[in-house]
């Protein structure tokens, strides 16, 4: 086996981290993994936003309700970049507003997603750790207006990462017999009756971990993210449109 692969079967997310800073040649190899991440159209429209003020970095692990977003080593957020492309179109005297639409802010967001597994993995093979950090969308306006993001641009997640202070065990995935899917799409009669032994590899995980122990399945899991208020994070496209996206159809479906 490779090691890439040996490493990307080890992974687990690491939260806390030793006080000592990433070595600045190390910052600049990652930097050029991230770069080589492949774009679609080649575009390249998503960018980053690299934390290093701890006022900031106090503000977001609020937004996230998560504390140790403020001791985060490396904290960077990874934003969908459109008004780069928007300017150069409109210095090379384009009139129409295509850089607005959600062809143009999906790829941003792929774009955004891409880079970060790309440095996670780079990240990871040095033996450091990293952290993805959705909850930075619990208050999209919050983050908008505190990293001064323009018309056009949007934040699509975080990652933290340095030098691990934390050894959690590995988390268990549910079989991959259940998620690929030959030829056509197929479903079982039920899934709680397939996802039985899951649930109990899940309880007994969740019963011995060392932080933060409980009695939980993926299942009860699956169900809770669906019972819980609706909040910020519904409203995400309205945010988005407010930064200049216009996600208006043009056309009817057939
Ligand atoms: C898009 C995305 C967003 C995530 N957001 C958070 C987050 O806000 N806070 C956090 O502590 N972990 C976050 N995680 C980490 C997941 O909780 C973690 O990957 C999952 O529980 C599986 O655990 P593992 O990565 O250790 O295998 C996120 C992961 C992904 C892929």
């Amino acid at each position: 086996m490779s090691q890439t692969i040996e490493n990307q079967l080890n992974h687990r997310t690491i939260r806390f981290f030793k006080d000592g800073p990433v070595p600045e040649e190390t910052l600049e190899r990652l930097w050029e993994v991230m770069n080589r991440t492949a774009s679609s159209n080649g575009l390249q429209s998503a960018s980053i936003i690299r934390i290093t003020d701890s006022k900031i970095k106090q503000e977001l692990s609020v937004i996230c309700r998560q504390h140790y977003v403020a001791d985060l080593p490396e904290l960077y957020v990874f934003i969908v970049d459109n008004r780069r492309m928007g300017k150069i179109a409109i210095e090379k005297d384009y009139e129409g507003d295509n850089y607005r639409n959600m062809d143009q802010f999906f790829k941003g967001w792929t774009d955004s997603c891409l880079m970060a597994q790309n440095l996670t993995n780079a990240v990871e093979s040095l033996g450091l750790g990293a952290v993805y950090l959705g909850s930075i969308l619990n208050d999209v306006g919050k983050v908008i207006d505190l990293l001064n993001l323009p018309e056009l641009t949007f934040p699509v997640l975080g990652i933290g990462f340095g030098y691990p202070d934390d050894n959690p065990q590995l988390k268990p995935r549910m079989s991959m017999d259940f998620k690929i899917h030959h030829n056509q799409y197929q479903e079982p009669e039920s899934y709680l009756e397939i996802l039985k032994d899951y649930d109990e590899e899940m309880t007994h995980y969740y019963d011995t971990r060392e932080n933060n122990r409980r009695s939980d399945t993926y299942t009860d899991q699956v169900l809770r993210s669906f019972q819980k208020d609706i909040d910020k994070r519904a409203l995400m496209m309205q945010f988005a449109e407010q930064q200049g996206f216009d996600f208006r159809l043009t056309e009817e479906l057939d």
